[in-house]
């Protein structure tokens, strides 16, 4: 990881005074909601793997950050503290981790074919403006990816990264032309096997200068759009072999033309990543006039899922041994074997909605009960009472751990846990 750079002390608003001014795939987001379809970095914490930073101070990029500079009693801040203990993590930068190795195997890609020209970041911090995670790429004001619903807000102003296409703007802007951001990314989002609030991203761009091009006698979208589509077979023909894929059109506000590139994975497309050609007002922006550029934004879970054959995207969170001792090093697709499958539990509740109830909030009130014992929340029905002009929806929450079985008590007292937040903090009218 010797090429790995870290800027985090320069980009902006990473700087511990920044924060303190401040008052400090479904698919990737951005085809849930643009498309059609969903650190520790020190080195002392790095060292000591799987430690949560469960201390009420972490450092990120090198400056230190309190529990208080991210979770707040206060209505322009949405993050929960079993999102806060998620921060530093990076599991992206553990060589033994499907994760880690699955980033590796990317960068060997890369090195190998673009004569390690391209250049890598996987240490830049998640906390972030709205600028960097919103406007700089275009991202329309009244877009629902910006919502509380959406997105973790700190403050109005500073976010928990929702994509790694955040740092694109200020990278080009610092002179980079070819790299790669590997990060934690957070999204709130519904409850299922494979949707967790924090999953990991790569980010690549690809800058050329269009008097290049000129010689080559094409036109700038076509030449990048091909170049990234080559690009992109040839990574999925690296780590996959042969395996089921399908280009799908797509909408982003960065790119133009937009796609998606979805694997056939346990009888679903799965949409794995988003790509396109950059929008030339960014590149305009970042004082890169006369340029066309490309970018692809790929989510590490989905891919190491199908690779590794890893049913449930929890599992990349255990410090289970049964888990963690199946990989190693530089072992792409070692296929995971289940240690044991323990039954699942459901429980169904039912509720008069309001209208500010969204299945977000719900599953965020489920997840900070029951952790990673919930597996699935479940819409399984709803009416509406015309008379009353009121609607019900009934939900369905399994209960189920990856690593052992779990006591009726237990799952009583989760529920019931359940029962009594969801009405005090969604303020639903329970039936
Ligand atoms: N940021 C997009 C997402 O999270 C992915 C993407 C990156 C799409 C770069 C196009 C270009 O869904």
């Amino acid at each position: 990881m010797a090429s790995t750079l870290s800027l985090t002390q320069a980009l902006l608003f990473t700087t511990a005074s920044n924060l303190l001014r401040r008052n400090s795939l479904r698919t990737t987001v951005f085809s849930a909601s643009f498309s059609s379809s969903s650190a520790l970095s020190s080195d002392s914490l790095h060292r000591k793997k799987w430690a949560q930073p469960v201390s009420s101070l972490l450092e990120l990029g090198g400056v230190a950050i309190a529990k208080d500079d991210v979770v707040r009693d206060d209505p322009t801040n949405n993050v929960p503290d079993n999102i806060f203990s998620k921060l530093g993590m990076q599991l992206h930068r553990r060589d033994n981790h499907p994760l880690g190795i699955l980033k590796n195997e990317i960068y060997n890609y890369f090195d190998t074919n673009y004569s390690n020209k391209f250049i890598k970041f996987d240490d830049l911090s998640p906390i972030v403006s709205v600028k960097e995670n919103f406007d700089d790429v275009l991202v329309p004001e009244d877009h629902v990816s910006r919502s509380y619903n959406d997105t973790y807000y700190i403050d109005s102003q500073t976010v928990l990264r929702c994509h790694t296409s955040a740092h694109q703007a200020e990278l080009l802007r610092r002179g980079y032309t070819q790299f790669l951001v590997t990060g934690d990314v957070y999204r709130r989002d519904s409850i299922d096997s494979t949707h967790y609030p924090v999953f990991h991203q790569m980010e690549a761009v690809r800058v050329f200068s269009l008097n290049d091009l000129e010689v080559s006698g094409t036109d700038g979208t076509s030449y990048a759009a091909d170049d990234l589509k080559k690009c992109l077979e040839g990574l999925a023909r690296h780590l996959f072999g042969a395996v089921e894929m399908r280009w799908v059109d797509a909408y982003f506000p960065f790119t133009d033309p937009s796609f998606e590139l979805e694997i056939f994975f346990q009888e679903k497309w799965l949409e794995v990543l988003g790509c396109g050609v950059m929008e030339q007002k960014i590149l305009k922006k970042c004082g890169k006039e006369n340029h066309v550029a490309w970018a692809f934004g790929l989510g590490l879970e989905r891919l190491a899922m199908v690779l590794f054959g890893i049913p449930d995207v929890r599992l990349f969170w255990s410090a289970d041994e049964r888990f963690t001792s199946q990989f190693s090093k530089g072992k792409l697709g070692v296929k995971f074997k289940p240690f044991s499958k323990f039954p699942p539990c459901y429980k169904d509740i039912s509720f008069w909605i309001n209208e500010s109830f969204t299945e977000n909030n719900l599953c965020e009130v489920v997840r900070g009960i029951a952790g990673d014992l919930v597996e699935e929340v479940q819409l399984i029905d709803s009416f509406t009472n015309e008379k009353k002009g009121m609607t019900s929806h009934c939900y369905r929450i399994a209960y189920r751990s990856m690593e052992r079985s779990l006591t009726d008590e237990e799952i009583n007292d989760l529920q019931r846990n359940v029962r009594e937040q969801v009405q005090s903090k969604l303020k639903v009218v329970l039936r």
